[in-house]
């Protein structure tokens, strides 16, 4: 078995993006800019947010935090969308989702220009990635891509089975994995919460994808020996035990699953620090496309 470090992979993405940056600024030009938009004070969306600004500090991107209070009205919102479109001096920027109840998250994503849409959560650049034209890639399906890239994951030919249709990961993710090319070409089976049964498609699958949120779901009974498993849950089961009064657990029983796979991810430390990443270099490609 092996270990798909996303860690490591993602600080080793991190330093190639600053030396890219370091590139920029020594031929005079300007570094990217990230800006990070967040309504309300929800505690996972704060600790994401805060991780994603730390991380353009680290790497020398500039960044800008856009703090509302979740009370502000939907037009509101759409005005401060608007406001950093035409910023000049932004090259990215991103909405943390969930938003609250009263604003409707798709009205807000279709307004952002999708040259500056870094999530590639907008309908234009959504269809781009279906077309398997060049756009922005969502930062956690990139992610993914780019661990099975790194680690030589062979994908062409196999079944992958995906967990879960939400728009941020199941559903790029069982695109991506049947476009051509690799990593892709792959034929894809995309199960949800209305799948019968579910075990009938991981026990023959070569490549397990879980977006599921539901801590240990995937149990060793449930894969076939060899299996590659890529577990997006993060899930925060209260443990009384653990300084945070929480441990982020995965989909998948570990233990259990990783003695039947040849490559699996951890959690954490597996395709979470890669979304970070992904997103930074979303910001690069938005920065050299203006400069083309
Ligand atoms: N909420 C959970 N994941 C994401 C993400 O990748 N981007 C944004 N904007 N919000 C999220």
């Amino acid at each position: 078995m092996q270990l798909l470090d996303g860690k490591k992979t993602a600080e080793d993405i991190k330093s190639e993006i600053a030396t890219e940056v370091q590139k920029i600024k020594n031929s005079g030009g300007k570094v990217p800019h990230l800006a990070a938009v967040i309504v309300g004070t929800d505690g996972a969306s704060l600790t994401y947010v805060g991780s994603k600004v730390r991380s353009c500090q680290q790497i020398g991107f500039e960044s800008t935090l856009v703090s509302l209070e979740d009370t502000i009205t939907e037009t509101a919102l759409l005005d401060k969308i608007k406001e950093l479109n035409a910023d000049d001096n932004l090259d990215g920027y991103i909405v943390q989702l969930p938003l609250p109840k009263h604003i409707d998250e798709q009205k807000i994503l279709m307004a952002i220009d999708p040259n500056k849409d870094v999530d590639g959560f907008h309908p234009a650049n959504f269809g781009k990635m279906a077309l398997e034209m060049e756009t922005f890639l969502p930062a956690t399906p990139f992610g993914i891509m780019q661990l099975l890239e790194r680690y030589k994951v062979e994908t062409s030919g196999k079944h992958t089975v995906v967990i879960g249709r939400s728009h941020i990961v199941g559903r790029p993710m069982s695109i991506l994995m049947s476009r051509k090319g690799y990593p892709g070409d792959s034929t894809v089976t995309l199960t949800h919460s209305r799948t019968k049964d579910i075990e009938k498609f991981t026990k023959e699958a070569d490549i397990i994808i879980t977006a599921l949120g539901v801590p240990n779901y995937l149990k060793a009974d449930m894969v076939k020996e060899g299996v590659v498993v890529i577990d997006v849950g993060i899930t925060r089961v209260p443990d009384a035990s653990h300084p945070k009064g929480y441990v982020i657990t995965g989909d998948v029983d570990f233990d259990g699953v990783s003695k039947k796979s040849s490559f699996i991810t951890p959690v954490p430390g597996g395709v979470g620090p890669m979304t970070i990443a992904m997103l930074l270099k979303n910001t690069l490609l938005a920065r050299e496309m203006k400069i083309a």
